[in-house]
């Protein structure tokens, strides 16, 4: 177990216990411990008094005593984890603090790591049976990372749309490194309990229906093989509408979390944002999700929502949809993170790179790489620089376009200003009708931002856009 696994790990064991992660200092404390570093030390870096990191460090070991049930401290916490690792790495990594890659498991809600070691997770039985048992499939899933919430907290937003108004189908849509998986990772543990099963699966292969469907049906009716509820003598329903109707028969009788991500690509490229691929028809099964009455919830991860969803999201509180957009001033601490310099250039960074997380992230270490961190030096250049890693993305997001689409952001893109509707039209193929459709297209892919501008609305498109695309053209 390196430090970056004990970190991560007890931020995970702090967030199930206190719903919060364990923020810079908490971390800087860990971190001292773990090398026998003095507090005093970090009082200096953090500015601020050795008592104050002393006390907030002391509440951060009674948190961890509780949850381990066993006294730690600052001096025997390094020996305390690497016992833990040796013993019940297992257990941990089985337990419903943790959710590891490629570990499908059942676990009891509520126990502490040493209550589950008595017993392997899946024979404990219990009182009468009765306590609820959960079960994660989080094989899919990215793990948990420092994750910083925007002013307009859309995870709260999240977190009530799903426990207080009980959305059955819920669709975040963004650009690729907006951050639609991290927001929902961390979704997770905030309303996990509320979920008899949760299951995270991505579409990244663009696997036909059948396939997810059988995944899901599998995995949330705990059987294996699966029931053939409407299906013959054991053996799976072939026909799609009788898979169907067991899984939406299982999100009756239990409550399901089902994540599907990256669901971008079971849409067709070259068409207006949000069709299905002709041999991918997810549509039957989000419309119903959506409409029947049940008591799960199945969120969609996608850089455009399917079109036929938007139709169902009016009038019903039971289908919702979170466009999801930079992280605003949030975006500071990824700077800070990144050790970069020049504090009031910040601002003008993150606009430039529309506070997308990642490619923050990405250039943050161009910048460390070449100017050392002075982000000032870096602004000084012109044009906004792409690098191998962001122009991949944006190619992906530019080739997904109807022809119409690209014709729109190469004109935009070739102006200074914000373009109208009438100059769109003027100099764009194609009628009114089809260049409506093409700027709804743009806009629910979140390509382009319509600003207010006296008594019209005009078009523009982000600084990174417009650079990959006068660079293509
Ligand atoms: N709120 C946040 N705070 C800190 N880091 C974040 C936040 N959101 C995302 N990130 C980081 O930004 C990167 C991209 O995020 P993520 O993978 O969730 O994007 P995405 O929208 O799912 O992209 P894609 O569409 O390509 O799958 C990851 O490294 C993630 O940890
Ligand atoms: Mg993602």
């Amino acid at each position: 177990m390196d430090i970056k696994e004990v970190l991560r790990f007890a931020d995970d064991l702090v967030l199930a216990k206190t719903g919060k992660h364990l923020d810079r200092l908490q971390e800087a404390v860990l971190l001292a411990s773990w090398q026998s570093q003095r507090y005093s030390q970090l009082a200096k870096e953090f500015h601020c008094t050795e008592r104050h990191v002393g006390n907030m460090a002391s509440k951060l070991w009674q948190t961890l005593s509780k949850i381990l049930d066993k006294n730690v401290t600052k001096s025997n916490f390094r020996s305390t984890m690497e016992r833990y690792q040796v013993s019940h790495n297992s257990n941990f990594l089985n337990s419903n603090f943790l959710e590891q890659g490629n570990i499908n498991f059942c676990t009891e809600i509520s126990h502490p790591p040493n209550a589950q070691q008595k017993s392997p997770p899946e024979q404990t039985s219990t009182e009468g049976d009765t306590e609820q048992k959960q079960r994660l499939d989080l094989r899919d899933a990215p793990t948990l990372r420092t994750f910083y919430d925007r002013t307009s907290s859309p995870l709260t937003t999240l977190e009530t749309w799903i426990v207080e108004q009980n959305c059955r189908l819920l669709t975040i849509t963004g650009i690729s490194g907006i951050g639609k998986s991290a927001i929902a990772r961390n979704l997770i543990p905030q309303i996990q309990t509320q979920f008899d099963r949760i299951i995270w699966r991505s579409l990244r292969t663009s696997p036909p229906l059948e396939t997810t469907l059988k995944n899901l049906i599998q995995f949330l009716s705990n059987q294996n093989p699966p029931l053939p509820r409407g299906g013959e003598g054991g053996v799976f329903p072939a026909n799609t509408d009788a898979q169907l109707s067991i899984l939406i028969e299982t999100l009756r009788e239990n409550r399901c979390l089902i994540i599907l991500d990256d669901v971008q690509q079971i849409l067709s490229s070259g068409q207006l944002a949000g069709h299905y691929k002709p041999e991918k028809n997810y549509g039957t099964l989000f419309k119903l999700i959506g409409e029947i009455p049940h008591n799960s919830c199945l969120i969609l991860n996608s850089w455009e929502p399917p079109s036929d969803i938007l139709t169902f999201t009016d009038d019903n509180s039971a289908v919702c949809l979170l466009q999801l957009t930079g992280l605003g001033e949030a975006a500071t601490e990824i700077l800070r993170e990144k050790g970069l310099l020049d504090e009031e250039y910040w601002p003008e960074l993150i606009e430039l790179y529309q506070g997308n997380p990642l490619w923050l992230k990405l250039v943050a270490q161009t910048i460390n790489n070449l100017f050392s961190g002075r982000v000032s030096q870096y602004l000084s250049y012109q044009p906004v620089f792409l690098g191998d890693e962001l122009t991949p993305i944006l190619q992906q997001h530019y080739q997904r376009l109807s022809e119409i689409e690209k014709q729109a952001i190469a004109l935009i893109s070739n102006e200074t200003e914000p373009v109208s509707f009438t100059l769109l039209m003027s100099k764009c193929q194609g009628s009114q009708v089809e260049l409506f459709k093409a700027i709804q297209s743009l806009d629910r892919r979140g390509i382009i931002a319509k600003l207010s501008c006296e008594s019209e609305t005009v078009f523009t498109i982000p600084p990174v856009l417009k650079q990959y695309v006068q660079m293509i053209l």
